[in-house]
């Protein structure tokens, strides 16, 4: 798999872009959406497309916090809404709530699958909350977090000891099945794990390393 390299802009742009183009060569259109500093830069490139009619496109976020309220400053909830869709009106949009997340998988599936789905990666090689020790065959469901995570988001948060230690995450037999996927890897602290990744053995270990498997997946790095 080819790696490739632009500015964090170019890459936001291109990737931006091509969502355009499928929903606006498409009557219905299905997103997969994530959270974290690396999608910010589509998000705002979206959120300038006035010009494009988003009310045929219905989106399902990978992950959620579990044990933080939907209005939590740091929910994933509250964060699409502040980069996204608070700015933009899609057809509807879902997250893995505890309510939803029993069926999120079938609902994927019904409506027709992802058609293109954004994914970071994890400075463990995480894809959504898929941590490493991740079966391929592993469906939506609620995860632990690992130290590692836990640690790299304690950022956005005032002390290690409020980041939740469970989320609700779309499975990685989900991510699997849909039809493109974009996986952006920003930074310097993620160029390692990256190379690993792409270019290493295919293991649950490095649950980002599936994406070797993936028939349609484009893989891009900033520093
Ligand atoms: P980040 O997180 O975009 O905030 O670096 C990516 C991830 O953990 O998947």
């Amino acid at each position: 798999m080819r790696i490739k390299r632009n500015t964090y802009q170019k890459i936001c742009h291109v990737i931006a872009s091509n969502i355009r183009d499928l929903v606006k060569h498409h009557d219905f259109s299905v997103l997969g959406l994530a959270t974290g500093s690396t999608p910010i830069g589509i998000y705002k490139e979206l959120s300038y497309m006035k010009d494009t009619d988003f009310s045929n496109t219905l989106t399902y976020n990978l992950d959620e916090y579990v044990g933080l309220d939907k209005h939590h400053s740091q929910s994933y909830e509250h964060f699409m809404n502040k980069h996204l869709f608070g700015k933009l009106t899609f057809h509807s949009n879902h997250f893995p709530t505890e309510k939803l997340l029993p069926y999120y998988d079938a609902m994927i599936e019904n409506s027709k699958g992802i058609d293109i789905q954004i994914l970071g990666i994890g400075t463990n090689g995480h894809i959504a909350f898929n941590e490493p020790g991740t079966p391929r065959d592993s469906k939506s469901r609620i995860v632990d977090l690992t130290e590692n995570t836990i640690k790299d988001n304690s950022r956005f948060f005032d002390s290690m000891d409020e980041v939740p230690t469970q989320a609700r995450t779309m499975g990685i037999d989900t991510i699997m099945k849909s039809k493109r996927i974009y996986l952006i890897a920003h930074g310097k602290h993620k160029k390692d794990i990256l190379e690993k990744a792409i270019n290493g053995d295919i293991t649950p270990e490095i649950p980002a390393s599936f994406l070797q498997e993936h028939p349609n997946c484009e893989i891009y790095y900033s520093e």
